[in-house]
């Protein structure tokens, strides 16, 4: 039984899955749900570093037990406030309440403001270390990765990393949670997924904390979701956080759209069918009302260039436009091209709160936008594979 929970040597998986939350932060899909994954080091004195979400707390104890038995845990070790991890802190505080927590000074805030949790604590500095008989860890303050008081435990006697939600990514871990025992191909679109809905806006602090942890002779990475990653998964998780964090791009563009009854459809379709002739290979239309905004964000990170279109609403954009322009802005996403198109049936404002958009975004305004009166023409055929064309040329000559 105790085998299969380890990872290396007395370090032990003690993560749980959850099936059930259909929306995680009640804003993304789970199609292939999530763990919650906290980690227990079993050395002459236990350690426990993060938590798992409160109501799976009955799994998580169990685990823990079949692996310490009636063993105090002298130390737990706590990444990251968001409830998804810190959850259980005050059941774990009741059945062990000598337990010592350890955090940074940011973290001892929330613990009370959450939990009204108190009692001993070991508040840690950037570079601060705890020894235990045979571990000795170092903690290295990553704020913004993806709260303020985050921060990573380096395990320097076994070089594993517990990287909080860094590295992270959606997907329950079915059978094993070692990417050397399982399938891992689902999990690297759920990757890009995951860092964009969630760790998004913090490009830059992701960036701090990868030049910080730059040097560290890392052989496991152990995150708060998904597998724990080793081997020459180490370099290509780094790689994609990295990537991502940078707001690099691959050649290919996203054209999303709203459409009431297919007329500005019919313009998505054209603008992206002129894409393809030109040469871009990766065209992905979405249609804002059928597909979640996880899934185009992901798609927006992944690709260099996008092309918005919406019909005129009430006078304003389409409501579901609106709230995906709003999710863009508000993770500063830069480094990309826009182009835009809309239409109108007696009065037309979405052309122009695109163009508001645009001003307000950190996205290179390429072509000429194109607004269309109830339906398509010739005249807007033209004008959105002119739009497609200046697209393809400024994508395909990067
Ligand atoms: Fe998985 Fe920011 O918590």
């Amino acid at each position: 039984m105790h085998a299969r929970s380890i990872i290396k040597g007395d370090l032990h998986y003690v993560g749980v899955n959850d099936r059930i939350t259909h929306l995680f932060e009640s804003l993304w899909p789970l199609p292939g749900g999530v763990s919650y994954n906290s980690y227990l080091i079993d050395d002459d004195i236990v350690a426990l570093v993060d938590t798992v979400e409160v109501a799976r707390f009955g799994v998580y104890l169990r685990k823990i037990k079949s692996i310490i038995g009636e063993r105090p845990i002298q130390y737990l070790i706590i990444n990251h406030m968001e409830p998804d991890h810190s959850g259980s802190i005050r059941l774990i505080k009741q059945y062990y309440p000598d337990i010592i927590l350890v955090g940074n000074k940011q973290t001892f805030g929330m613990i009370e403001g959450f939990y009204g949790v108190t009692g001993e604590r070991y508040v840690v500095g950037d570079g601060d270390c705890l020894a235990l008989p045979h571990h000795t860890l170092r903690f290295y303050l990553t704020p913004m990765v993806h709260w303020p008081e985050t921060m990573m435990t380096f395990d320097e006697t076994e070089g594993v990393l517990f990287s909080g939600d860094a590295f992270g990514c959606f997907g329950t871990v079915d059978g094993g949670f070692m990417d050397s025992r399982i399938n891992t191909d689902r999990y690297w679109d759920e990757m890009v997924r995951y860092y964009s809905n969630i760790v998004g806006k913090y490009g830059n602090p992701v960036q701090k904390a990868l030049q910080k942890l730059g040097a560290l002779p890392v052989q496991v990475i152990c995150s708060t979701h998904g597998p724990v990653w080793t081997g020459a998964n180490i370099a290509k998780v780094i790689g994609v956080y990295d990537r991502l964090s940078r707001y690099d791009a691959d050649a290919g563009v996203v054209v999303a759209y709203g459409s009431m009854y297919g007329n500005t459809e019919q313009m998505a379709e054209t603008i992206a069918s002129e894409l393809s002739a030109q040469g871009v290979r990766n065209v992905v239309i979405h249609n804002v009302s059928t597909t979640h905004h996880s899934y185009i964000l992901a798609d927006i990170f992944r690709y260099q260039g996008l092309i918005i279109g919406s019909p005129t609403y009430n006078g304003q954009l389409f409501p579901e436009v609106e709230a995906l322009l709003s999710e863009i802005l508000s993770r500063d996403i830069k480094g990309r091209c826009l182009g835009w198109f809309g239409s109108f049936c007696w009065a037309g404002a979405a052309v122009k709160r695109l163009g508001e958009f645009a001003a307000k975004s950190r996205f290179e305004p390429v072509g000429e936008p194109v607004e269309m009166k109830q339906s398509m023409s010739a005249f807007t055929q033209t004008h959105c594979e002119e739009l497609a064309r200046a697209m393809a040329s400024r994508i395909l000559r990067t």
